[in-house]
């Protein structure tokens, strides 16, 4: 009969197995341990905690957007019958559309917070600037995103909110009718303007958000986590003339008996 302890190693070994396997072939497991126990500096706060809160917030809309893509049919003629169906008549529908609709809006806020903290702190400084403008294009892109996801139920405030929003990028120069064309898959709303809204809305954003947060995530590990203003240890920011003799930056005093 097997021993308490030895039932303990069978199930530590369980576990362990698939791990070494994948490690020997991918390395995977050691980069993960690097990503997730790199260093941050001692004194960061909840508010470092914003762009992460907003990560997860995008992983919520990307997930409940896909069960939504599975029963949503993007055409004039049924769009708003498949939202009923979606709403009224599948299991948990109403909930995966509600996480989806609202999500959106708190998506949008929590990038606003973040940024707003990436500005007070003074985050967005050298070397972190390209990360800040990687950072604005997430922004427009998740502006985007919520603009044309509006559409999607095809009923008269998506209608008229899409006329509105039209109308004003059409007001830009230059670009602005051009764009507004373009939107409208033709001189004015109509049949084509749907499907063009709903293939931006869960192919072509959702894929550069993606790429782009990828991005923003590979400087974040590369440059590290900037200290919070007030912060006393931070790089350069430390110390009285103690600490800077202790690492050889300044010279002790001289005593008696010193030549140099
Ligand atoms: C989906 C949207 C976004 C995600 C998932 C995201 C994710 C993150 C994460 C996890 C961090 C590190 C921890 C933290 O400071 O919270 C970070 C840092 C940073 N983010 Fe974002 N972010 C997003 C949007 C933005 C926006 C809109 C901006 C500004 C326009 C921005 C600019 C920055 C900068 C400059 C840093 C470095 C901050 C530092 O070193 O302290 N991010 N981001």
């Amino acid at each position: 009969m097997a021993t308490k302890t030895s039932r303990k190693h069978s199930l530590a070994d369980a576990a362990l197995i698939p791990l070494d396997w994948t490690e020997e072939r991918s390395g995977l497991v050691g980069y993960t341990k690097w990503f997730l126990f790199r260093k941050v500096p001692h004194d960061i706060s909840w508010a470092q905690t914003l762009g992460a809160a907003s990560l997860t917030a995008f992983i919520v809309q990307a997930t409940t957007g896909v069960f939504l893509a599975m029963y949503y049919k993007p055409d004039p003629s049924n769009a708003y019958s498949s939202i009923q169906n979606i709403t009224e008549e599948l299991t948990l529908g109403w909930l995966v559309r509600g996480m989806h609709k609202w999500g959106a809006s708190v998506f949008i806020i929590l990038m606003f917070l973040h940024m707003a903290r990436v500005f007070l702190f003074g985050a967005y400084k050298y070397p972190r600037e390209l990360n800040w403008i990687l950072g604005a294009l997430i922004l427009v892109s998740g502006m985007a995103e919520g603009f044309t996801g509006y559409l999607l139920p095809w009923d008269n405030t998506a209608y008229w909110a899409t006329v509105v929003g039209i109308n004003i990028n059409a007001t830009g120069p230059f670009v602005g009718p051009f764009l507004a064309q373009f939107l409208q898959g033709g001189l004015m709303i109509g049949p084509d303007t749907l499907p063009k809204f709903y293939a931006l809305h869960m192919l072509v954003l959702p894929g550069a958000i993606m790429a782009l947060i990828g991005l923003h995530l590979y400087l974040v590990v590369r440059l590290g986590v900037t200290s919070p203003p007030w912060s006393k240890t931070a790089a350069g920011r430390e110390r009285g003339p103690e600490a800077g003799a202790r690492e050889g930056l300044i010279r002790e005093p001289a005593t008696e008996g010193d030549s140099a």
